[in-house]
């Protein structure tokens, strides 16, 4: 018994049990020795043996429970979990607002039965200025800053980086021919770098074409979409004569601001004290001439189309005041504006 007192582990306890009680084992050569004994003999020894062996048994029970106690004792203080202590966070992913921004308008146009239709942002020549009714020598592809590849084009002049979503206008009518209503989200590259310039932007391009297409249904189209992507009524838009090659006549669309601790708030006429008009987006009704570029027959088809940055439409309606932190994946800049994960 002494020796069960002292030892610490299991496999101790067990090779205890098997000198004792197993088959060779000195209680069990004990009850061996009944056989060889007188009967009166045997009345006396058999319940003192057995005794012992319930008492050796109980023991040897007694010190595996104890040591399995003592063992899960252990194990839970060196496991410890201190459940007050703040869990570590996991940085996540969120979406990019320009891409949030899409989402949203891809939204708010479906519901006006637009579909999404896109476009190469390697173009060629062709469809980004010459069925846009800019010929080679025409000075409006000057005010492009285009990146041009060296390859030679498909249809003539370079490869370049589109310069903006038109020519997805042009890729659709030839496509899939008329009627169409869609917007053309996606990059576009230009030549140009400051605060409210990168070389790399998004647009959304919009077209319909159809027939009876006139000025107010452009009108209508932007007033609504505007509504909803800033979801308020109190948008007013102020349309002026403006000039595309690719559009007759062209609107330049600008919307009402006011000016609200440092920052311009979209809301009420531009021309009201304190406030002013922020260019928000070029437009018109296609060209004739692109309709004629594209195989389709001006006298039977009439649309409009728009062109919108989203990135600065994601500034106006996230608040934020450089372009360039856009595109520099600070993901403290994104958790200022409410955009992470
Ligand atoms: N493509 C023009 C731009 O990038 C915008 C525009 C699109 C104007 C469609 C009229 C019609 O400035």
């Amino acid at each position: 018994m002494t020796r069960l007192e002292t030892v610490q582990s299991a496999t101790e306890v067990e090779a205890i049990r098997v000198e004792a009680l197993g088959k060779a084992g000195w209680i069990s050569a004990l009850m061996k020795t009944l056989g060889g004994m007188s009967p009166d003999e045997r009345q006396v020894q058999a319940p003192r043996i057995q005794a012992l062996r319930a008492r050796v048994a109980d023991a040897i029970e007694a010190k595996k429970a104890a040591l399995e106690a003592a063992e899960l004792e252990a194990r839970l203080a060196s496991e410890t979990l201190d459940l007050t202590l703040p869990a570590p966070t996991t940085p996540k992913g969120s979406v990019h607002p320009v891409s949030q921004v899409m989402d949203e308008l891809a939204e708010i146009f479906a519901d006006l039965g637009f579909a999404v239709a896109t476009g190469p942002e390697i173009e060629d020549d062709w469809y980004n200025f010459t069925a846009l009714n800019m010929p080679e020598s025409h000075p409006a592809r000057a005010m492009h800053d285009t990146f041009y590849f060296p390859d030679t084009a498909p249809k003539g002049g370079r490869m370049l980086l589109r310069t903006h979503t038109s020519p997805v206008q042009i890729r659709s009518m030839v496509e899939q021919g008329a009627p169409i209503r869609i917007i053309a989200p996606g990059r576009v590259y230009r030549s140009d770098s400051d605060a409210t310039h990168t070389p790399m932007f998004h647009q959304i391009e919009g077209l319909v074409i159809d027939r009876d297409i006139h000025l107010g249904h452009l009108k209508w189209t932007l007033e609504t979409f505007l509504k909803a992507f800033f979801e308020t009524d109190d948008i007013v838009l102020r349309l002026r004569p403006s000039y595309f090659p690719f559009t007759e006549p062209s609107v330049e669309v600008d919307v009402g601001f006011r000016w609200d601790n440092g920052k311009r708030v979209l809301g009420g006429s531009g021309d009201a004290e304190g406030h002013g008009w922020m260019e928000l987006l070029g437009s018109g009704m296609v060209n004739r001439r692109v309709i004629e570029y594209a195989g389709l027959d001006p006298d039977e088809w009439q649309g409009f189309a728009f062109g919108v940055g989203v990135d600065r439409l994601a500034m106006l309606k996230y608040g934020m005041d450089d372009l360039r932190a856009f595109f520099d994946g600070d993901g403290r800049w994104l958790a200022h504006y409410g955009f992470s994960g």
